[in-house]
């Protein structure tokens, strides 16, 4: 028997394609409120800048000062807020570009800028990031881009990992900027983009083009106390994270039979596992930053464990999850000094070369670890000299270092795990509302830095379970010193998670009783309408020591 599909669902279905689900046509619609000194969505009004009555200053500001001469200068490394004002400059001519991996929000930026800029300023977006900029590859951003509102990923410019240091692709960034006859470029980027961007704040200065930053990424290792509360995409990845963990969790009392060894991307900060696991209460979660605090060896780390293993054996629990952040074996003390030992060999030589180049005790080390583990930590680095942890395979090597171990200290005990990465599922979904709200807001602020001329900073928002105000954080007083690819580099220092954080010591006081047993959370989908929406990650909310979830900008 055939069925004869009505014309109508037919051509309702067609009509979903390319962006235009009925969910996107939904969130497209969702009013995003404003900080009060941008006026109202009716009428936008570009702020001023005032001193905000704070100086930042981090390790080695003598030596930023000589690298960064005119921007120190300029801001003197001070904070300054956002600030009502009745006029608003004319004839800006504005980048905006996307760098490194994507994050939800990254199009409410654009939105948020394109929507301050107004009609007479002109935005450009750079395609494909930093490359991009290189290139020349430029277009005009319509005035009404409303399309792209509250929906997720990079797409619209999409993004690179391109650093931009040598001389040669400074000169081709002046011929950009010279070519488009730009006033200012905005970066969307990590703790690495910024620090990128302060370099090219400095060599532009000369150019009056200015520059800045806007704290983007998935991994919450860009943030600053309460000036820069959290990098966007990092709710909405760990909200999306979350969502799936919990449903794992909820399997796992169901089939009683397996182990759950659950990798979470995050790079080097365990934020996301934490934030992961004060959603979800999982049997065990590592956080590499304890491990490498109480320098823990990898021997220690799987007793720990498998320990938790057996005592729920013993008590006729032979389930569970264990979270891994992305990082961890970078923190474990004897692998970390065999990367450290590698970035610098394989900066130089390569393959059987860089290993031979270790000492004995670390090439012995290397080579006890199963061959796909060993080809990964060869990898050539990024651009910014990172080793790329995402592709090595951790969870499958506590794994099997946990079989062992059990099978070596109860070989009773029934042990079937499962190994999971989540990553990208995370990295482009719709923004959670604190993303959606707190990405226009930062695009709102950055545009009007850029069309305001005040270069160096990193567009921010802060106080944001009260309102919110925006600030501009200087990129100047974040930077410090750190050894890379080989030679030690201007960097902003990545925010670990750290053990004395009223986030960590809360998962602390209660991770011995998630181990004993099953007092899991499933948090379901994140919530874009209604109240249950409005809430930012509980790392967020325990660190700034606010009362609850919600928060307000605007
Ligand atoms: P950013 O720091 O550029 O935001 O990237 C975050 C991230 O998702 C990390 O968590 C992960 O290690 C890395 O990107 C993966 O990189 P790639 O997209 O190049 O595979």
């Amino acid at each position: 028997m055939t069925t004869v599909t009505s014309r109508s669902l037919v051509q309702y279905l067609i009509s979903t394609e390319n962006h235009h689900s009925s969910f996107e046509n939904e969130v497209r619609k969702i009013e995003l409120p404003m900080l009060a000194e941008f006026g109202s969505n009716a009428t936008i009004q570009c702020p001023d800048f005032a001193d905000f009555g704070t100086t930042l200053t981090a390790d080695g500001a003598d030596l930023t000062r000589a690298e960064f001469p005119l921007v120190s200068a300029s801001s003197r490394h001070q904070i300054l807020k956002a600030v009502p004002s009745s006029t608003a400059p004319t004839g800006q001519r504005i980048a905006v570009l996307f760098s490194g991996g994507p994050a939800s929000g990254g199009h409410n930026v654009v939105v948020g800028i394109r929507r301050v800029l107004g009609e007479n300023n002109v935005l450009l977006g750079v395609k494909a990031g930093p490359k991009g900029l290189l290139e020349g590859d430029l277009f005009e951003i319509p005035a009404d881009i409303s399309n792209i509102l509250n929906t997720g990923g990079f797409d619209f410019l999409g993004s690179d990992r391109t650093k931009i240091k040598s001389d040669a692709q400074l000169a081709q960034v002046l011929a950009t900027v010279q070519r488009f006859q730009l006033n200012g470029i905005i970066v969307v980027g990590g703790d690495d983009s910024n620090t990128n961007a302060a370099f090219l704040a400095e060599f532009l200065a000369p150019h009056r083009c200015a520059v800045i930053g806007v704290p983007k990424t998935i991994d919450g290792d860009l943030q600053v106390s309460d000036l820069v509360p959290i990098s966007f995409g990092f709710d909405t990845a760990t909200k999306i994270y979350s969502e799936i963990v919990g449903n794992i969790l909820q399997d796992t009392p169901s089939s009683r039979k397996y182990w759950h060894f659950i990798k979470l991307m995050g790079r080097s900060a365990s934020h996301v596992a934490l934030e992961v696991a004060l959603q979800t209460h999982p049997a065990v979660t590592l956080i590499s930053e304890e491990i490498a605090e109480k320098k823990w060896s990898l021997g220690d780390v799987v007793n720990y464990i498998a320990d938790v293993v057996i005592q729920r054996a013993s008590a006729g629990i032979n389930h569970g999850v264990v979270l891994i952040p992305e990082g961890v074996i970078e923190f474990i003390p004897e692998i970390k000094t065999l990367i450290r030992a590698l970035n610098e060999s394989v900066a130089t030589q390569s393959g059987s070369n860089a290993v031979d180049a270790l000492s004995p005790e670390l090439k012995a080390l290397f080579q006890s670890f199963p061959d796909q583990i060993q080809s990964k930590l060869l990898l050539d680095r990024d651009s910014h000299g990172n080793l790329q942890v995402s592709q090595i395979p951790s969870e499958e090597l506590f794994i099997e270092l946990t079989r062992r171990r059990v099978a070596a200290l109860n070989p009773e005990v029934k042990f079937s795990p499962l190994n999971h990465f989540f990553g990208y599922e995370g990295r482009c979904g719709a923004p959670t509302r604190f993303d959606a709200i707190y990405t226009y807001n930062l695009g709102l602020v950055a545009g009007a830095l850029a069309i305001r001329g005040r270069s160096g900073y990193m567009a921010s928002v802060t106080d944001i379970f009260n309102g919110g105000q925006g600030i501009a954080v200087p990129l100047t007083g974040l930077i410090t010193t750190e050894r890379r690819s080989g030679s030690t580099q201007m960097v902003i220092k990545k925010a670990l998670v750290t053990t004395d954080s009223p986030a960590f010591r809360f998962f602390d006081s209660r991770r011995g009783e998630w181990a004993k047993s099953d007092l899991f959370s499933s948090p379901g989908p994140r919530q874009l309408w209604g109240e249950l929406g409005n809430q930012v990650p509980i790392t967020v909310a325990l660190n700034q020591g606010a009362e609850s979830l919600g928060f307000k900008i605007g």
